[in-house]
C-alpha cells in the first residue's frame, strides 16, 4: 500500500488556500489546514488554529503533537493587504503585512523543516505580481511580497532536499481582491479576474511535478 500524503495549507479557510485544500482532500490526501477561526477549514481537514500575526505563537508551533512525521508539502497561501501611499501608511499597516505575509511563512517553514526534509517536500509560497513590481499605494504589501521571494530564493539554495516554488498570481477573484477594489474605490466584477481554481491548478502542478525537476517560479496573469 502506498504511504499517505500529507500537506499543510495556510489561509485554507477562503480563496486560493481553500481551493487548494479541497482539491488535495478530494484526491484522498491528508490536509492540515491552518486557520485563525475555529470551524473555518474545509470539512475533512485537520484544523490547526494559529494567528499568523502572532510571532510568539509561531515560535512554538513546531511543538504541536498534531503534525505528521513527514510533510509532503506546505502551501503558504494566507495573506493580508492594506493599501495606502507611503505618506499615509501607518506602522500597524506595515507591521501586519510584513508579519503575516513574510515573517509567518519564514517561522512556520523553519518549525517544520525536519518534517519537510524527511518527505523531500515541496514548499509553495503564494506570492503576487506585486512581489515583482511595486506600484503607487502598494509599498507595504509589495515589500512583504518582495521579501517573500527572497525567503523562497534563499531557502531553495539552503535546503537541497526541498523543492521551493514561488507563485506570482495577478488579480484573482477572492475576498482579498474585492477588498482591494473597495480600497481603490473601483467597482468589483469577479469575472474580470483570474479564478482561484486556476491559481490552485498552478500550485498543484508544482507539487505534483515528478521529482526529476522543480519549478522555481510560476507567474500567472489574467488572460483573455
Ligand atoms: N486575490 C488576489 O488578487 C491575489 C493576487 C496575488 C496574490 N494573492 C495572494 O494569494 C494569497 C491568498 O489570498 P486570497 O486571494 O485567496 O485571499 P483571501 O480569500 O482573503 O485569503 C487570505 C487568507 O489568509 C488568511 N489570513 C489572513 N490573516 C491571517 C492571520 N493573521 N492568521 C491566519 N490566517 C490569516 C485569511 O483568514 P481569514 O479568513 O480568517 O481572514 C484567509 O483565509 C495571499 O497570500 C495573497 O497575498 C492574492
Amino acid at each position: 500500500m502506498s504511504q499517505p500524503v500529507h500537506h499543510l495549507v495556510t489561509g485554507a479557510g477562503s480563496g486560493i488556500g481553500s481551493v487548494v485544500a479541497q482539491r488535495l482532500l478530494a484526491r484522498g490526501d491528508q490536509v492540515w489546514a491552518l486557520v485563525r477561526t475555529p470551524g473555518r477549514a474545509p470539512a475533512g481537514c485537520i484544523e490547526v488554529l494559529a494567528d499568523l500575526g502572532d510571532a510568539d505563537a509561531l515560535e512554538r508551533i513546531g511543538d504541536l503533537d498534531a503534525w505528521p512525521e513527514r510533510l509532503d508539502s506546505v502551501v503558504h497561501a494566507a495573506g493580508v493587504v492594506e493599501l495606502g501611499p507611503v505618506a499615509e501608511l501607518t506602522a500597524s499597516a506595515w507591521q501586519s503585512q510584513l508579519a503575516v505575509n513574510l515573517v509567518a511563512p519564514a517561522l512556520l517553514t523553519r518549525a517544520l523543516l525536519p518534517r519537510l526534509r524527511a518527505a523531500q517536500a515541496t514548499v509553495v509560497f503564494v506570492n503576487s505580481g506585486s512581489g515583482l513590481r511595486a506600484n503607487p499605494a502598494w509599498a507595504a504589501y509589495s515589500a512583504s511580497k518582495f521579501g517573500l521571494r527572497a525567503l523562497a530564493d534563499a531557502l531553495r539554495e539552503e535546503e537541497p532536499l526541498i523543492r521551493v516554488t514561488s507563485v506570482f498570481p495577478g488579480r484573482t477573484a477572492t475576498a482579498m481582491q474585492e477588498k482591494v477594489h473597495g480600497q481603490e474605490g473601483k467597482e468589483y466584477v469577479a469575472g474580470r479576474w483570474i479564478r482561484p481554481e486556476t491559481v490552485a491548478d498552478a500550485i498543484l502542478s508544482a507539487i505534483d511535478l515528478p521529482r526529476d525537476a522543480t519549478v522555481p517560479e510560476i507567474a500567472i496573469r489574467p488572460g483573455g
